[in-house]
């Protein structure tokens, strides 16, 4: 046999039953969308580079190190060819499509929500992998339609414990910060960078690293030698200007209101550059080191960076693959079996039995047939085995009657019908 080809490194399939999961929860969060008032907004997985530079930040990890980019070919010899990647997250997309279809002419707020792949050339591991999906949302328009109000802040964040909730997910934390904004941002990094230059010689390489390139990022550190250092530095909430202390303030203050437990994080900065005021993550034990199920935050100034018209936003991402791994570790979904397996017996059935098939179908009844060359004993156990609720068989008698032998799987009793009460029954019986 020849070398097999496996699926890329850091990618992988999602079969069933895992994929029972998955649609689970797609339909759980779809259901929850609507009676949110948000609707799907899908754009691609290939972009401009610059979209990604421009908005994620080219100091970031995600960008610097995690792009799977490329120079596309170019159209003609003398040109040269443009620079794409692989979307590693789906908020520029949104603001970029935002800008090039003139959103904001709609009226209100626009309230999009996506579900569809990313990719970011990370170190594969539990819960983290190259192409992974998320499910996420994003409210952004004009000031004048209320897109700087708290309250938007945290109806996301409502919504999101409801979310989890719902799904039967308990245990979870949702982790609070502001990160400011243009006004006290840069009097907070100055501060930080004079505080770094005299301790960042005994940190690790990293933290040596990012206090040069982003020294926000410091304050990420996991090496447990750098804790005490990081917990001196100097905190952005301290920094905060009267506006953005407001804000923030006023969010603590309607998220208690409305009963959602949070822990303020005053080390929470997020891995993208966009983000201004209201920073969370809400994070689950069962998943370890890959803790965040999800994050968001505000990012006020992405439009006009982007080249748009001021358009204050905020949203969050869902790491599906890691809510489907918390939802398969607590509650679990079990797959749901075929309702009939209808067995054709001897020659000539398979067309009686497509016939069959097509018309429970149609009335709503999960099928799967047998082939009419297998054996009634051997028809039955493979129904069994495939978990199906009732066995239908269908011989050369039955097709002739227009009466069929219904088996339930679970109790072996067996009943005669006539075609048009199978589905009826099926359905009686839970
Ligand atoms: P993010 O924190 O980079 O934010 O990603 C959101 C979530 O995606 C993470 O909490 C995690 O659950 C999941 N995730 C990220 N990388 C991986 C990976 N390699 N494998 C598996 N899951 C992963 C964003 O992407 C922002 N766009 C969220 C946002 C929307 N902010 C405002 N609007």
């Amino acid at each position: 046999m020849a070398n097999s080809i496996r699926a890329v490194r850091g990618t992988r399939d999602l079969l069933p039953p895992e994929t029972e999961t998955w649609n689970f929860v797609e339909a759980a969060v779809r259901d929850l969308f609507r009676v949110y008032n948000f609707q799907e907004i899908r754009t691609p997985v290939l972009e401009d580079l610059q979209l990604f530079q421009r908005s994620v930040g080219e100091e970031t990890d995600i960008v610097s190190k995690e792009m799977f980019a490329w120079e596309d070919r170019a159209r003609a010899q003398s040109e040269k060819g443009q620079w794409l990647a692989l979307r590693p997250e789906n908020t520029a997309g949104v603001v970029r499509a935002y800008i090039e279809h003139k959103l904001w002419e709609r009226p209100g707020l626009q309230r999009f929500y996506y579900i569809g792949p990313q990719f970011r050339r990370e170190r594969p591991q539990k819960g983290r992998y190259r192409q992974f999906y998320q499910i996420g949302a994003e409210v952004i328009g004009p000031s004048a339609a209320g897109s700087e109000s708290p309250s938007v802040d945290v109806e996301l964040l409502e919504m999101l414990a409801s979310l989890l909730d719902r799904l039967g997910i308990q245990g979870w934390n949702l982790n609070l910060n502001s990160v400011g904004c243009a006004n006290d941002r840069p009097i907070y990094l100055q501060a930080l960078r004079d505080a770094l230059k005299d301790v960042v010689h005994a940190m690790c390489v990293d933290c040596q690293r990012r206090a040069e390139t982003n020294p926000l990022r410091v304050l990420d550190c996991k090496v447990p030698e750098d804790q005490p250092v990081i917990e001196k530095l100097p905190r952005m909430n301290d920094y905060l200007d009267a506006s953005c202390r407001a804000h923030f303030a006023e969010v603590q203050k309607i998220l208690s209101a409305v009963s959602v437990p949070f822990t303020l994080d005053h080390r929470l900065v997020r891995g993208l550059d966009y983000y201004t005021r209201t920073a969370f993550e809400f994070t689950h034990g069962a998943l370890g080191s890959q803790n965040a199920i999800l994050g968001g935050g505000r990012y006020d100034g992405l439009s006009e960076s982007l080249g748009g018209p001021p358009a204050p936003g905020i949203g969050f991402a869902i790491g599906e693959d890691r809510l489907v791994m918390t939802l398969q570790e607590s509650a679990g979904v079990s797959v749901r079996p075929a309702d009939v397996y209808v067995a054709p017996l001897g020659a000539g059935m398979n067309v009686h039995a497509a016939k069959l098939a097509r018309e429970l179908r149609r009335q709503g009844v999960a099928v799967i047939t047998g082939d009419e060359t297998f054996k009634l004993k051997k028809s039955l156990e493979t129904a069994s085995k495939l978990g199906a609720r009732f066995a239908l068989i269908l011989g050369e008698n039955e097709a002739n009657s227009g009466q069929f032998a219904l088996k339930n799987l679970s109790t072996g009793e067996q009943v005669t019908v006539g075609a048009n009460a199978i589905a009826a029954r099926v359905k009686a019986i839970a």
